[in-house]
């Protein structure tokens, strides 16, 4: 109770901070008379209140209202609080409160102090709390780096669509049915979890850029790239949260970069070798025209036995096939810009055959050509050509391991207006899984250093440049057929010489 008697200027004071105060005050009687308001209960009521019932000024109602705290605060004889979204006469977005104090003189319960005021409501609360965890959420599903957070004994708490992509589980399942120790398998949870107890790799409770082997739902083993932090509430451990890629494609693309160096430098080394032969086929060339020239010297000068005359017949012979070899050999390594002319197909295959068939893997491989004499002409570059019947027939030769048949058949399609060369082997055939691999560059099925995986796709490149195509037939255990369509000249059919 206050010991002494306010003076004036502090009642004024009181009176003022009361209408400064932004809220409704209102003293009522116990009867709900209003026997004081301040200025903001005043507001919109030019008329004067005092003296009328509350309820009917500020609710408008007709009797007291049922849920106000004045009913409370006159029957306890204590202030009473209700908040409420009912009362009908809040304005705010918030919870709406009324207190009520009750005013006592000589122990006597006079009058009651309303007061009213906005709580923000629970509801707007709960509503802001429910869009910041959606956004959360959100931000966590639409990450493209996989997100994965399980609680201390592994149970995984959050999982997001790009690590449900990479682990082909959905988010469900991994929700409700493995733990993080069937995500990284082999002790790798555990592994995880020492990394990130140790100062080491990053500092503790962090793990940054650390490769390990995942495993999908198929059990095929992904390997990714993770960033990991431990989760701490109150200084306690409660969860592990980790942010991954997956590292395939990379891995694919480093592998692809290591052997595009691997088979530059392959490349390097046969461009090298070509330069090379090329350049003993040169020097091969005086000598064996010396050879020809005096073994034909000697036949004509001396009159020699007819058993010395076979031999150096013999002897002539083998040295012009030796020219004509180096003759070939020189125009196949020679760098010559591209030239396109008309060309003979039959005659590019036959010249091919000649460079090969006397080759050590050849020996054992019979080769039947079956050519179309009338065969129209083509446009296109004879050393490109060249290569591309000399990497399919290789190739055929190296699936059968030397030794089976090949067969090169040409044909006019008349309707078409293309020439048709099929080149089959009878090796093993071309699995179906390999079969849609093959003209992709550095793709290869030989071992190490044996094959550079590029053979085809150069053939594919060419035939494409020569406005042709390329396709195989093939069936394991029956061996493969290459066929090439190459534009006839005005689609014509021709009347072409064969070796
Ligand atoms: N006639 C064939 N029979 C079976 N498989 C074949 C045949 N021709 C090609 N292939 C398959 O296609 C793959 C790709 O052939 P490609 O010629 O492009 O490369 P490569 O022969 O392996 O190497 P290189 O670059 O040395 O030619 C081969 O590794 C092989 O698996
Ligand atoms: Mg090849």
């Amino acid at each position: 109770m206050l010991s002494r008697p306010r003076s004036e200027a502090e009642k004024n004071y009181l009176i003022d901070a009361i209408d400064a105060f932004n809220r409704r005050l209102l003293i009522i009687s116990p009867d709900f008379i209003i026997l004081a308001a301040n200025l903001t209960s005043r507001e919109g009521h030019p008329e004067n209140i005092i003296g009328r019932p509350c309820y009917e000024v500020i609710p408008g109602c007709s009797s007291p209202c049922v849920n106000c705290p004045a009913n409370d605060a006159l029957k306890t004889g204590k202030a009473s609080l209700r908040y409420d979204q009912s009362y009908n006469f809040s304005d705010s977005m918030g919870m709406f409160c009324l207190f009520s104090y009750p005013i006592y003189r000589q122990d006597k319960l006079e009058a009651l102090v309303m007061l009213d005021f906005d709580l923000p409501s629970l509801k707007n609360i709960e509503d802001r709390r429910i869009r910041s965890n959606a956004f959360l959420r959100n931000l966590i599903h639409s990450a493209v780096d996989g997100v994965i957070a399980s609680d201390p004994t592994g149970k995984i708490l959050i999982f997001n669509d790009a690590a449900a992509q990479v682990s082909g589980y959905s988010v469900a399942e991994v929700l409700n049915e493995i733990t993080i120790r069937d995500v990284y398998p082999e002790g790798g949870a555990r592994e995880v979890m020492r990394m990130l107890l140790s100062e080491e790799y990053g500092g503790v409770g962090k793990l940054i850029s650390y490769h390990i082997d995942a495993k999908n739902k198929s059990g095929e083993i992904v390997p990714i790239s993770l960033n990991a932090s431990i989760v701490y509430e109150n200084g306690k451990k409660v969860a592990t949260i980790g942010f991954f890629h997956d590292r395939r494609e990379e891995i694919r693309m480093q592998k692809v970069l290591e052997k595009t160096q691997v088979q530059l430098l392959q490349a390097e080394k046969m461009a090298s070798l070509g330069k090379m032969a090329a350049g003993v086929a040169h020097q091969l060339n005086n000598p064996l025209s010396g050879i020809i020239l005096f073994t034909k010297l000697v036949m004509e000068e001396y009159d020699l036995p007819q058993d010395a005359l076979k031999d150096l017949d013999r002897v002539l012979y083998d040295a012009n096939r030796a020219k004509d070899i180096v003759k070939e050999l020189l125009k196949f390594s020679r760098q010559t810009s591209h030239e396109m002319k008309p060309l003979d197909v039959n005659d590019i295959i036959s010249r091919t055959i000649f460079l090969l068939e006397n080759q050590s893997i050849f020996h054992n491989i019979e080769i039947a050509k079956d050519l179309d004499m009338k065969l129209p002409s083509i446009t296109g570059d004879a050393q490109q050509l060249n290569h591309v019947f000399m990497n399919t027939i290789l190739n055929a030769a190296d699936a059968m391991e030397g030794s089976g048949k090949l067969r090169l058949k040409s044909q006019f399609l008349s309707e078409a207006g293309m020439v048709r060369v099929e080149i089959s082997d009878t090796g093993p055939g071309i699995p179906a899984d390999v079969l849609p691999h093959i003209f992709e560059p550095f793709f290869t099925t030989k071992e190490q250093g044996k094959g550079t995986g590029l053979g085809l796709s150069i053939v594919y490149g060419i035939v494409e440049s020569h406005g042709g195509s390329i396709r195989v037939e093939s069936a394991p255990g029956e061996g493969a057929t290459f066929i090439i369509e190459l534009p006839a000249i005005n689609g014509q059919q021709g009347g072409g010489k064969i070796d």
